[in-house]
């Protein structure tokens, strides 16, 4: 089928909730993706930050049809080799304490998991939530979600919830007490810009919900698995979470999310919260692959090192658009004076995958095995992309 036909098809039975790009995707190997009629793309797309192993990884597309072949559901009422050994290793990995996890499929069902367990363990149902954080989409995960776009349609939401300023502890200060149940927050905000948490600030707010008997969040669903150049970016800050988040990154592509569980969270009642899928057997040894090769490929330290020359030759771009270049490990944003949309879709024309954070801002997610190769090719591609006279730039992103 070429791109027109697929385009043609879905778009006759599709929902329409999606904002789409003129292209069928239909093959991917690392980070390169490519469309059904030949052309190829530096994806820094990855699928959203979840392809941080690269497209078709062989290590995981192995795990996958092996284990597919031997078992590919287990009841969460029964044990399961594949489930133990990724449990072990997620607390293995996980910042100290960490020693239970619940598995799901998603990052909103991580997230509305991670509200419940919280209602659970301390008997309040308040949370403080950030402004432009992101969550997820569910109505638990939406209700701690900022931006109003997403939420307004579905109120009334959840009760009890109010958001602060991102980075300033000043305001998380006024509104923690001994109602709260959980702060939840991002390590580095994805959705709402691309925007590092302040070390400082984080373990300030760590510190208020543990004088206040309330629970902190860490929301790393996108920032998990090597990411931002540690395995979890709230290892970058010495945080040590009571609940945190997981999904995007952790099964190589296959839908999985997780929540791993500290020593401040109560015990869970039997019957209390579940799910059918969650903690298959076919996701776990995705996501077990999926582990050892970040660790045995040492992609933690490759995001750590491409981040650092991606964000450098980007921000060396001379152009009036860019406003800021910030990020962490392989999590970059570009800040622009005006729409992102245009000149994603002139950097696609181009060849380069990239997405948007908002309205105004560039977002670089790319599989954490792209090439310096890549990196320095899609600097040079966004250098040409933004130094274009932004007048001849159009909606489509055509020059
Ligand atoms: C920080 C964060 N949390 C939660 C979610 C929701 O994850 P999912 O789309 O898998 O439900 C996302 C998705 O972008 C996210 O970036």
């Amino acid at each position: 089928m070429t791109n027109k036909q697929i385009i043609e098809l879905e778009d006759r039975h599709r929902a329409g909730l999606y904002h789409k790009q003129p292209l069928a995707l239909v093959r991917g190997a690392g980070a390169t993706v490519w469309d059904a009629d030949g052309r190829q793309y530096i994806d820094c797309i990855g699928g959203h930050g979840v392809a941080n192993v690269g497209h078709a990884n062989p290590a995981v597309v192995q795990a996958v049809s092996q284990q597919m072949q031997r078992l590919t559901i287990c009841p969460n009422g029964f044990y399961n080799d594949q489930r133990a050994q990724l449990m072990t290793s997620l607390t293995q990995i996980a910042p100290e304490g960490l020693e239970r996890a619940f598995l799901c499929n998603s990052g909103t069902e991580a997230v509305e998991a991670a509200l419940k367990f919280a209602r659970l363990s301390t008997g309040r149902t308040n949370v403080v939530a950030t402004m432009r954080g992101f969550h997820g989409r569910t109505f638990g995960a939406l209700s701690a979600t900022w931006h109003k776009q997403y939420r307004q349609p579905f109120e009334p939401l959840l009760p009890g919830v109010t958001f602060v300023p991102y980075n300033s502890s000043e305001r998380m200060e006024q509104v923690v007490n001994e109602q709260t149940a959980a702060v939840i927050l991002e390590v580095v905000q994805g959705e709402g810009g691309v925007i590092p948490g302040d070390g400082e600030y984080l373990r300030n707010v760590q510190a208020m919900c543990q004088a206040q008997g309330a629970l902190f969040i860490v929301d790393e669903v996108q920032t998990g698995f090597g990411r931002t150049g540690r395995m979890f970016a709230c290892q970058h800050h010495d945080l040590q979470p009571d609940l945190m988040c997981l999904a995007k990154g952790i099964a190589g592509g296959f839908p999985m999310g997780a929540v791993l569980i500290g020593p401040r969270v109560g015990e869970l009642a039997a019957k209390s919260h579940g799910t059918t899928f969650g903690g298959n057997p076919v996701a776990c040894a995705a996501a077990l692959a999926t582990i050892t090769f970040i660790e045995t490929e040492g992609l933690v330290q490759r995001a750590a090192e491409l981040g650092e020359r991606l964000a450098h030759g980007l921000g060396a771009i001379p152009s009036p658009v860019i406003g800021e270049v910030r990020g962490l490990g392989l999590m970059i944003g570009i800040e622009l004076r005006q729409k992102a949309a245009p000149y994603l879709a002139a950097l696609a024309e181009r060849g380069v995958l990239a997405l948007s954070a908002g309205a105004t801002v560039m977002r670089f997610l790319p599989p954490l095995v792209i090439s310096e190769k890549d990196i320095d090719a899609v600097v040079e591609r966004v250098t040409e992309t933004l130094t274009i006279k932004p007048q001849s730039v159009n909606s489509d992103g055509k020059e």
